[in-house]
């Protein structure tokens, strides 16, 4: 009798298995043979040990380092449902950039996608995609940013104040001040209260959600994320209709796009209407695509400066230059701001040596080739921007933080802080800007250290610190 039954399960078992292999034999395709690597079990592929590697101490780049070392810098795999190769080095990097257009689309993970919904700058291609970019471009030039300034200074200096002889987690209190800077910078939200509460609580759910598996039931992170969307657009939605009845009037991101969008509706400027849900969907990418990066970005400078004592002191040198030259009491201004060559190079230096976004996702919209690889329309191709940044041939001793490489123009596609071609980062400068000034705060006030060592990155798509880097911070 038992044996009868193992009899049966070996042959369900084995029935299951070859349905399996004959389903991944049936798709996966046949010009991925020619390409090194392993696309794993049927179809869970290498999720697994993608999903391991994520929540690594080295985090995610250990799935991509583990299997380069086995098969070479280009190699396929198949993780979470899609055939993926992975490439890297300058030749890939500006084919995958500014391949023609509508050669490749942005790649989000599903549970991104369905978060940021379907008229999210990041889903959009082509003459859509460079019509959104303009409409977002200006707020975020620098002239535009200009207006900005005073608050920005303002958040930076309050958010300091509090550190004088304190621990401090300096990924989060970098996040609340981004989150401060963003938030007033799109719907005059102000810097503290209950709204800003809300914001910050709904921002921070929905942002957790995003590397979540995309399970919609109730508790788990994705189920969570798409309700605090909800609540968050909810909230967009009072401000938007107090703006159109001419109850509030601001000077910020929401009233230059309902602006635009009302003379849209008189005819003549078709090109410039935005329908609420595009203005809600690209107001949250903006926040997504804005927040993690520039928090990461602070901490990680926070964390080399503190390990490179001889660029903190040179940093130190311009900032308190800049501060000698002002008279008594004022404060930074924004040509200042503006002439920072030191800071910059030591921001560049930053995303090089963190290299926050570990790869860019593409997804091949037709068929192409590059580097002798034949890649079909479907494919996501991954470009590993890690290796490019740490290429010895054009960063001698990689793993070195010396912002001096920047002193001369590095070549074209090895430096990709911000990417590059037509999905280039449109928040560079708003980044920079915030980077700038609360650095100058930082350091013309402070000396801080480290409460432990550790090197571990936090489980998401955006690399930071995964203990937040706790500091003690003592007045110069
Ligand atoms: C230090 C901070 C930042 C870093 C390191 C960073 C990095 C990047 C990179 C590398 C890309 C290109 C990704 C790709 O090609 O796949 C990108 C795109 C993007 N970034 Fe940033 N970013 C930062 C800050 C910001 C800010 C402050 C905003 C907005 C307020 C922003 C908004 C965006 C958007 C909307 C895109 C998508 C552009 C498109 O698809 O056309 N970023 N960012
Ligand atoms: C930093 O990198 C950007 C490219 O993202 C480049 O345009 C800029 O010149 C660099 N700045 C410095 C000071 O090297």
């Amino acid at each position: 009798m038992e044996l009868s039954i193992l009899l049966v399960l070996v042959l369900i078992s084995m029935l299951v298995f070859s349905a399996f292999f004959w389903l991944q034999s049936r798709i996966s395709p046949k010009e991925m043979e020619v390409i090194p690597g392993s696309l794993g079990w049927p179809v869970v592929g290498e999720s697994f040990s993608f999903l391991s590697a994520f929540s690594s101490a080295a985090g995610i780049f250990s799935f991509m380092k583990n299997r380069q070392q086995r098969y070479g810098k280009v190699f396929k795999t198949f993780v979470l449902g899609r055939f993926t190769v992975f490439m890297t080095g300058r030749e890939a990097s500006k084919i995958l950039l500014t391949g023609k257009d509508g050669m490749v689309s942005l790649n989000l993970f599903y549970t991104g996608k369905q978060v940021l919904g379907p008229t999210s700058l990041l889903q959009t291609t082509g003459e859509a995609h460079k019509r959104l970019r303009r409409l977002i471009g200006e707020p975020l030039s620098v002239d535009g940013l200009k207006t900005y300034f005073h608050f920005i200074n303002t958040v930076a200096m309050e958010t300091l104040d509090q550190w004088s002889g304190r621990t401090v987690l300096v990924l989060e209190e970098a996040s609340t001040f981004t989150l401060k800077v963003i938030g007033n910078m799109i719907m005059s939200l102000e810097p503290a209260g209950e709204e800003q509460e809300k914001f910050r609580s709904n921002f921070k759910i929905i942002s957790s959600s995003f590397a979540s598996l995309p399970f919609k039931i109730p508790g788990t992170a994705y189920h969570n994320g798409i309700k605090a969307r909800d609540r968050m657009y909810d909230m967009l939605d009072s401000i938007i209709a107090g703006r159109r009845s001419g109850k509030s009037i601001q000077q910020d991101f929401l009233e230059s796009l309902i602006m635009k969008h009302s003379k849209a509706e008189g005819g003549e400027d078709q090109e410039n209407k935005l329908t609420d849900k595009q203005l809600k969907d690209n107001i949250l990418t903006l926040l997504v695509a804005g927040h993690d990066t520039t928090t990461a970005a602070l901490t990680w400078l926070t964390k080399f400066l503190e390990e490179n004592p001889a660029v903190l002191e040179k940093l130190r040198e311009e900032h308190i230059n800049i501060q000698s030259k002002r008279t008594d009491g004022a404060s930074l201004t924004w040509s200042e701001v503006n002439n920072m060559p030191y800071t910059n190079k030591v921001i560049n230096e930053t995303l090089r040596r963190a290299t926050i976004l570990p790869w860019f996702s593409r997804k091949a919209a037709q068929d192409f080739e590059i580097d002798g690889y034949k890649i079909k329309k479907g494919w996501s191709i991954n470009l590993d921007v890690v290796s490019i940044h740490h290429d010895p041939e054009v960063f001698p001793d990689p793993e070195k933080f010396d912002p001096s490489r920047f002193d001369a123009p590095v070549k074209s596609f090895s430096f990709l802080g911000f990417g590059s071609g037509p999905r280039m980062c449109p928040g560079i400068n708003l980044a920079r800007l915030e980077i700038c000034v609360f650095i100058h705060h930082l350091v013309i006030r402070y000396k801080w250290k480290p409460l432990e060592k550790d090197d571990s990155v936090q489980p998401t798509l955006v690399r930071m610190p995964r203990n937040k880097y706790p500091v003690i911070v003592e007045p110069l």
